[in-house]
C-alpha cells in the first residue's frame, strides 16, 4: 500500500507509523486519518510486527488537531462523517492485537491529544503540549475527548481541561495520568523504540490477550471481566509459548515465543 500523508516503515518487529504532514503540525485531515485506519490494518496483517509506534514528523508536532482549514468549510452531514472516520481510526488502534506506543513530539491538541488516548502507553517529550482546545474554536470533541479523557485522568480534572481549553505541559500530563512518562526531547525515539522492542520480545498472544482484558475490562462490570480473564487464562494454557515460558523457567534459559 502507499501512502501519502503519513511515513511506514517496519523494523525488528515494530512497526512505525509517522505522519508526515509538518507544514501544518501534522493536523488529521480526511486523507490522514484514512491513511492511519489502513496502515494499523496493514500493520495488523503482518504476523512479523508485534508493536507500533504512533509519531509525527518534524520537532514541533506530534499531532496538532483535526484539519481546521478543512473542518471550516464542512456541512454538518460531512462533520459527523468525519468524526465518524476519525472514531474508527481510534478503535482501529484500541481494538488492534498490536500494543501500540504514542511518541508524543511536541504539540498532541484536539484530535492528537484524543488519538494518544486510544493508544496503549504515551511517551512525551519534556516540551510536549497536551490539551482539548476544541472549545476555543466554538466546537467540542468529536474523537472521543469527552469520553476518553475523564476515563483516564477522572471526570473534574476532564471538565477543567475541555471547559478552559488550557493546554498542559508534559509534566502536569504525567502528573494526571494522561502520560506514561516524559523523556528528554532527544531520547523520546530511543525510549519507545527500547519499550517497542521489550514488548515485541514477548509472546504476542499474550500481548493481545493483555491489551483486550484491559481494554474490555474497562466498559464492563468487575465479575463479567474477571470471569473474561479466567477464559483467557485458561486458554493461554493451549499455546507454545505458555509451555515454553514455564519450561525456559524451570531450566533457567530464556523463552523462545513464537505468538501461538
Ligand atoms: N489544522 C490545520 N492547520 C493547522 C492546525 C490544525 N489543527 N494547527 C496548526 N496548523 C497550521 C497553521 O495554520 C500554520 O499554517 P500556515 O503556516 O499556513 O499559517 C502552521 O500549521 C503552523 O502553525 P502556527 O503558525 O499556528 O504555529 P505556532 O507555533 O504559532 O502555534 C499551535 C502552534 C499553538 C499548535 C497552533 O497552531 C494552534 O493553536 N493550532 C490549532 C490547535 C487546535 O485548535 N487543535 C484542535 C483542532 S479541533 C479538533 O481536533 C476537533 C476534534 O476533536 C476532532
Amino acid at each position: 500500500m502507499t501512502y501519502k500523508n503519513i511515513l511506514l516503515e517496519k523494523k525488528d518487529g515494530i512497526g512505525t507509523i509517522k505522519i508526515n504532514r509538518p507544514k501544518v503540525l501534522n493536523a488529521l485531515n480526511k486523507d490522514t486519518i484514512i491513511e492511519i485506519t489502513n496502515a494499523m490494518i496493514e500493520l495488523e496483517n503482518d504476523k512479523k510486527i508485534n508493536a507500533v509506534i504512533l509519531t509525527g514528523e518534524g520537532d514541533k508536532a506530534f499531532i496538532a488537531g483535526a484539519d481546521i482549514s478543512q473542518m471550516s468549510k464542512m456541512t454538518p452531514l460531512e462533520a459527523k462523517e468525519f468524526a465518524e472516520r476519525g472514531h474508527n481510526m481510534l478503535n482501529t488502534i484500541e481494538k488492534s492485537r498490536l500494543p501500540v506506543i504514542a511518541a508524543v513530539n511536541g504539540y498532541a491538541l484536539g484530535g492528537g491529544c484524543e488519538t494518544l488516548m486510544a493508544c496503549d502507553i504515551c511517551i512525551a517529550a519534556k516540551s510536549a503540549k497536551l490539551g482539548q482546545p476544541e472549545i476555543n474554536l466554538g466546537i467540542s470533541p468529536g474523537f472521543g475527548g469527552t469520553q476518553r479523557l475523564p476515563r483516564l485522568v477522572g471526570r473534574m480534572k476532564a471538565k477543567e481541561l475541555l471547559l478552559t481549553g488550557r493546554n498542559i505541559d508534559a509534566e502536569e500530563a504525567h502528573c494526571i495520568g494522561l502520560v506514561n512518562m516524559v523523556v528528554d526531547d532527544d531520547k523520546l525515539m530511543e525510549t519507545a523504540e527500547k519499550i517497542a522492542g521489550k514488548i515485541a520480545s514477548k509472546s504476542s498472544v499474550q500481548t493481545n490477550f493483555i491489551k483486550a482484558l484491559v481494554n474490555k475490562g474497562a466498559d464492563i462490570d468487575l465479575n463479567t471481566a474477571n470471569s473474561l480473564e479466567i477464559s483467557y487464562f485458561s486458554s493461554s494454557f493451549s499455546t507454545h509459548d505458555q509451555k515454553e515460558g514455564m519450561k525456559a523457567f524451570l531450566e533457567k534459559k530464556k523463552p523462545e515465543f513464537k505468538g501461538k
